[in-house]
């Protein structure tokens, strides 16, 4: 069969190795952050010799590489730890036990992420598939008992990585006794060291003195990269990712100073950016990403970006979003307050049917209809008429927002998108 048949050959092939691209491809060389590493590979230096590990809290914005950089000397002092066992008498041997846990993973709808599961998950880490314990059905005090006994099982250092750290929540018990446990005495037979990442500066500020004590040993603050510094990120990985004639320092300049300006300085912005370009690129036929393929890829990271925040929100926000949804393809917006909440309160009963508790009063949408606006969903404009003219609100979608990404959110959440005619609605 022919090219001309196939309905998948593409003309153009710009993107040579599509995993140097993907979220998770951890690079071999870490760019423009030699001061940061050096602070960081001081923290591993003790393990490497065998003594007493160090605990550190990184912080810095999102996409700025803590991930990348831990995962980057993690394989490294395995390595080098497997090389130096390799070549000195048994005694000497260095024994590290590497537990990483992405906080992250452990957040399911309201289901927050606690000390408690993330405990679980030290556990199941620790343990076969087959002897794992669940997340639920355990009194709190009995999976810490269970994860000490587990780690006090092993020997030799155990460092336990906690990325994404801020999603453990208020409940911060097991960041405070993990550092300490040998002091405590829940520990006899090992040395535990905990490394904390996280980008939420208010977690940062707000954890208890007592944590702070212990794990933030070493702070190390991952700063934003400026344009140049995304501009050496970035080529190193087009260098992999890319045919050579595919981009140009066009190309990559414009990527990096959309990502600095738009989402300041985040290398994974700027790498999505690049991706998103090659495949638009590829898709019109081009053989060299232009600029009008990056601001095209821009725009659908953008739109990307607030149908993923409109997910984010409550189940009351994302009702009053689908109201101004329909007021606004209806033609109805900007509306008043009380034209919101009458439809409001239609998609409530709509969704809300089965579990028979109904829409808020308009007082009660308002607050959440205010926080829209603070989050720039919404935008509300003040009408004063005057003495006795009256004064009122009226709510419309911001520049930014459009009623297809409601939709697409409520797609993404696994809600039905019922449609609604609102066209009779009356103020
Ligand atoms: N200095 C760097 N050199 C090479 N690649 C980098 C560098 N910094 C970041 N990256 C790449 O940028 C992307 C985002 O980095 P990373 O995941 O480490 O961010 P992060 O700081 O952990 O962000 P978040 O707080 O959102 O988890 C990754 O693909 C990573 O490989
Ligand atoms: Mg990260």
């Amino acid at each position: 069969m022919s090219d001309a048949d196939s309905i998948f050959a593409d003309d153009v092939e710009l993107i040579k190795n599509a995993t140097v691209l993907e979220e998770d491809h951890t690079p071999k060389q870490i760019l423009c952050r030699d001061d940061v590493l050096d602070q960081y590979t001081s923290v591993f230096k003790p393990v490497y010799k065998g003594r007493p590990p160090q605990n550190a809290f990184l912080y810095g914005d999102t996409g700025v590489g803590k991930t990348a950089a831990t995962k980057y000397l993690r394989e490294n002092l395995e390595q080098d730890i497997e090389r130096k066992n390799e070549n000195v008498p048994k005694e000497e041997k260095v024994a590290l036990n590497l537990v990483w846990i992405n906080c992250e993973n452990f957040t399911t709808g309201d289901h927050k992420t606690s000390s408690y599961q993330v405990a679980v998950g030290i556990v199941n880490r620790l343990r076969n598939k087959g002897n794992r314990i669940t997340g639920t059905g355990y009194a709190p005090q009995d999976v810490y008992d269970i994860m000490y006994e587990e780690l006090n099982s092993l020997e030799g250092t155990v460092l336990v990585i906690l990325d994404e750290v801020d999603k453990i929540g208020d409940d911060d018990t097991l960041l405070y006794e993990l550092p300490r446990s040998r002091d405590i005495g829940y520990v006899e037979n090992i040395r535990v060291g905990v490394i904390g990442i996280s980008n939420d500066y208010t977690f940062r500020k707000n954890l208890s003195p007592k944590v702070k004590d212990s794990l933030c040993e070493t702070e190390i603050k991952f700063s934003a990269y400026d344009a140049e510094e995304l501009s050496d990120i970035l080529r190193a990985r087009a260098d992999k990712a890319l045919y050579d004639d595919a981009y140009d320092q066009e190309t990559i300049s414009l990527c990096s100073a959309l990502a600095y300006q738009e989402a300041s300085g985040s290398a994974r912005r700027a790498i999505r950016l690049l991706r998103r370009s090659a495949e638009i690129a590829e898709e019109n036929g081009s053989d060299l990403i232009r600029p009008p393929h990056i601001r095209q890829a821009d725009n659908d990271l953008e739109y990307g970006n607030i149908v993923e925040s409109i997910v984010d929100q409550d189940d009351e926000k994302l009702y009053i979003l689908k109201a101004l949804a329909h007021l606004d393809s209806a033609g109805l917006t900007p509306a008043r307050t009380r034209k919101v909440h009458t439809a409001y309160s239609q998609v409530v009963q709509t969704y809300k049917s089965e579990s028979g508790r109904g829409p808020l009063t308009q007082r009660g949408m308002f607050n959440h209809l205010s926080k829209l606006v603070m989050f720039g969903f919404v935008h509300t404009i003040d009408r004063n008429k005057g003495v006795g003219g009256g004064q009122w609100n009226e709510h419309e979608f911001s520049d930014d927002v459009t009623p297809q990404q409601v939709k697409d959110a409520f797609e993404n959440h696994n809600l039905e998108w019922i449609e609604m005619d609102l066209r009779g609605i009356h103020d």
